[in-house]
């Protein structure tokens, strides 16, 4: 499976803090968001990853992560000339998958749970033997701001909607999703939406149509955030630094989970802290070095 991250956009929704610089680069706590999405992804085991970005901002987006060697995995970038939609994507990285299943992450969707590792590699597996689609539902407040899921009583999904205005339930699909090579075409053929783009809904709706779509609750023991608003960028935030006070790990700490994969070695880690200087954060890595 490969990972495809989407860090494209104009931001609107938080401007003006996000008129020159790309959200997925503005710092939740003490990382870049991209940290949050990438560290995921490199949590299932996935070391080939392509992430979506505008053509001004890949620059910064590859001065920050560069090719992926120093994590050991490969780090590719693709361009979005336009804002056409969340379904674009996948056409963008029709060479880059090839013929090989896809966990496909919006950059701005932040997850954190005890059991978050196992819950996704089941996802992983079930796509990677059984194919079709695989997404997570969540229960929140105010549905009519995501893509919604309506299930029977069995937990099957019956409709989709994207942020409509009468919501059918309080389930949002979260920005996580496993598809198998199918997805590619099946974007391809995604009209633009009332708004104008192709909507990752379309492609969702197309599984579920075919009877492929499966869908998992993410329960009470998870967080999940949307970091799309000046609010819930700023609660997500506050989330990671309280956690990670509380608990003294990190949460998206990208350089220890390439470590503790064995994708580098210690005195890649070292190296890696080094440049981070005395700040917190390259103590963090020293000190995992050193034990
Ligand atoms: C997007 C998707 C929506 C999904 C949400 C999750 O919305 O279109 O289906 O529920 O992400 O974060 P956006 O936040 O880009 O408006």
């Amino acid at each position: 499976m490969k990972a495809v991250i989407l860090a494209g956009g104009k931001g609107t929704r938080q401007y003006p803090v996000t008129k020159v610089v790309n959200k997925h680069l503005l710092p939740i706590y003490n990382k870049p968001m991209i940290y949050y999405p990438l560290s995921v992804a490199m949590l299932l085991k996935i070391s080939e990853i392509l992430i979506v970005v505008n053509p001004e901002d890949k620059p910064m987006f590859q001065k920050l992560l560069k090719d992926g060697t120093q994590l050991g995995m490969k780090i590719e970038y693709a361009v979005q000339e336009k804002p056409r939609g969340l379904a674009e994507g996948l056409i963008l990285a029709e060479d880059f998958i090839g013929r090989d299943t896809i966990c496909y992450m919006l950059g701005d969707n932040i997850f954190y749970g005890h059991n978050l590792v196992s819950l996704l590699e089941e996802a992983k597996r079930e796509v990677e033997t059984g194919g079709g689609a695989y997404v997570f539902g969540y229960y929140v407040k105010d549905p009519e701001r995501f893509g919604i899921v309506e299930l029977d009583e069995k937990g099957n999904p019956i409709s989709l909607e994207e942020k409509p205005k009468k919501p059918r339930s309080n389930f949002a699909v979260v920005g996580l999703y496993f598809y198998d090579n199918q997805a590619i075409e099946i974007a391809k053929k995604v009209k633009p939406s009332s708004r104008g783009e192709l909507e990752i809904t379309s492609v969702n709706q197309k599984y579920l149509e075919m009877g492929r779509l499966k869908v998992k609750l993410m329960g009470r023991g998870f967080a999940w955030f949307d970091a799309g608003t000046h609010d819930s960028f700023l609660e997500a935030g506050e989330f990671v630094a309280t956690v990670e006070k509380r608990t003294g790990l990190m949460i998206g700490c990208i350089e220890e989970i390439a470590y503790r994969n064995g994708w580098i070695t210690k005195e890649q880690l070292l190296k890696l802290a080094d440049e981070l200087n005395n700040t917190d954060y390259g103590m963090y890595l020293r000190e995992l070095a050193t034990t």
